[in-house]
């Protein structure tokens, strides 16, 4: 099994990329770290230890909090979209505690302890990543890999036309982290996502009719930013953060993928958070590897199939 951190905002999907991770037989997920973004800080922590014990899983896996604002500027939610995170649901968090070592750390030790065997996937802002790099600058050599859910090849944002969201809230960390010498796979909100992993009506229907602690749990998480995509015209509930954790666990989901030299725009006045990703006509050497088509199929039928588990590993 791959081991792996999982670093997230925990928000709808992020729980979703937490189910994949904890109960994926193809996962060895070591912990959660935590991290601003979607919606607040302790809400993100519930909606985590929610996540925890609805999975079965209790307290097999440590927590561990992170930083609760961007580098340098105001934290920005997206509570428009996520509402509290996790459908309003007050679900038992099964008397889960966070560990007292801050998250920055548990990632430098990890990483350190077992040079080039950890993963890394981080699905929220990436706050905690840049400053793991300025505590260690030998933490992204000690990473095997890191899979970032973020930005936009060369498509649309979601928070402004220019920025998705991951990558807005925190642009200096983002730009840190793609100049720190990691090996880096991107899922692109635009296309990759919007295109590919969406899960349409029909899909949550035979999600919801599967009947379990896991699917009722889907669906009543889901059902906040359904809505919001319903309003903007995607149609359907979207999983860029599952797909991310998935693709690392599975790799044979992905189809086609190319390496860009991505960067971050940090002072734009529109463009805050822009992923420019340039190919080989700029002349600037690839940086990461950007995942450009997906089985869709399978990767529907790797979360369906985490869904109809009764809980428990
Ligand atoms: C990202 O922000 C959140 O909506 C999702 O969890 C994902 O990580 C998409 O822009
Ligand atoms: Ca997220």
């Amino acid at each position: 099994a791959v081991p792996l951190v999982i670093d997230t905002d925990t928000a709808q999907d992020d729980c979703v990329a937490l189910l994949v991770g904890l109960l994926d037989p193809a996962a060895d997920l070591r912990a959660i770290t935590m991290v601003a973004g979607n919606v607040g800080f302790d809400q993100q922590v519930r909606n985590a230890f929610m996540t925890l014990n609805v999975s079965g899983t209790g307290a097999g896996v440590p927590v561990y909090l992170g930083c609760r604002r961007p580098l340098v500027r105001p934290w920005v939610s997206a509570e428009d979209v996520h509402g509290d995170g996790s459908g309003g649901l007050a679900m038992d968090q099964g008397g889960l505690a966070p560990e007292a070592e801050h998250a920055v750390d548990a990632l430098v030790r990890m990483a350190a302890e077992s040079p080039g065997e950890l993963s890394v996937v981080a699905i929220g802002p990436l706050t905690n990543i840049a400053a793991a790099v300025v505590k260690d600058p030998g933490f992204a050599a000690n990473v095997k890999s890191l899979f970032i859910m973020g930005g936009s090849n060369n498509g649309r944002g979601n928070i402004t036309a220019a920025a998705e969201f991951n990558f807005y809230v925190d642009p200096e960390a983002a730009k840190a982290v793609f100049a720190a010498g990691f090996d880096i796979t991107v899922v692109p909100w635009d296309p990759l996502t919007l295109r590919q992993a969406v899960f349409g009506q029909e899909r949550l229907d035979e999600i919801a009719a599967l009947d379990t602690p896991l699917s009722r749990f889907f669906t009543r998480i889901c059902a906040a930013t359904l809505e919001f995509d319903r309003r903007v015209g995607i149609d359907g509930t979207t999983h860029p953060d599952s797909l991310t954790a998935a693709v690392l666990l599975h790799p044979e989901l992905v189809l086609r993928a190319s390496r860009y030299h991505v960067d971050v725009e940090t002072a734009g006045e529109l463009t805050r958070g822009y992923s420019a990703m340039s190919w080989g006509v700029h002349g600037l050497e690839p940086n990461a590897r950007v995942v450009e088509e997906i089985d869709a199929e399978a990767f529907y039928a790797l979360v369906r199939g985490v869904l109809a588990g009764e809980t428990a590993p």
